[in-house]
């Protein structure tokens, strides 16, 4: 069995929404220290929804298709719905990623929830912590 599903292929060969968003509502930026990637993701919302999302990994195969995924599973959704979105969703919707490659989504998940954090701390809005738990793999 080939170690990468055609849909983990196709996102890292052409990633949705690669790219930056000038005036970017909320940005969140992730490293792991181990591998030493760094994931960014760019967030224009809305009135409560994200109406573009964006992305620039400097990173491997896996966690360039992550981000792919990420973005276009939480585009157009609100920001609610964008907080709930886990890695393990992420690699299931990529069909998958192999165990050693798992911790490449978790940078997709924290990269995210820190842009939605940025935003809310952005704009002075009162947000549940409990839903922003402290990353477990990058620096910061
Ligand atoms: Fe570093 Fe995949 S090996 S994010």
């Amino acid at each position: 069995m080939a170690l990468y599903s055609e849909k983990v292929m196709d996102h890292f060969r052409n990633p949705r929404n690669i790219g930056i968003i000038e005036n970017a509502d909320g940005i969140g930026e992730v490293g792991n220290a181990k591998c030493g990637d760094i994931m960014k993701i760019y967030l224009k919302i809305d009135n409560n929804i994200i109406t573009d999302v964006k992305f620039e990994t400097f990173g491997c195969g896996s966690a360039i298709a992550s981000s792919s995924m990420a973005t276009e599973m939480i585009k157009g959704k609100s920001i609610d719905d964008a907080l709930t979105l886990t890695n393990k969703a992420v690699a299931e919707a990529l069909d998958g990623l192999p165990a050693h490659k798992m911790h490449c989504s978790v940078l997709a998940e924290e990269a995210i929830k820190l842009a939605l954090k940025d935003y809310y701390e952005k704009n002075g809005i009162s947000y549940d912590h409990s839903k922003f738990p402290e990353c477990s793999c990058c620096e910061h």
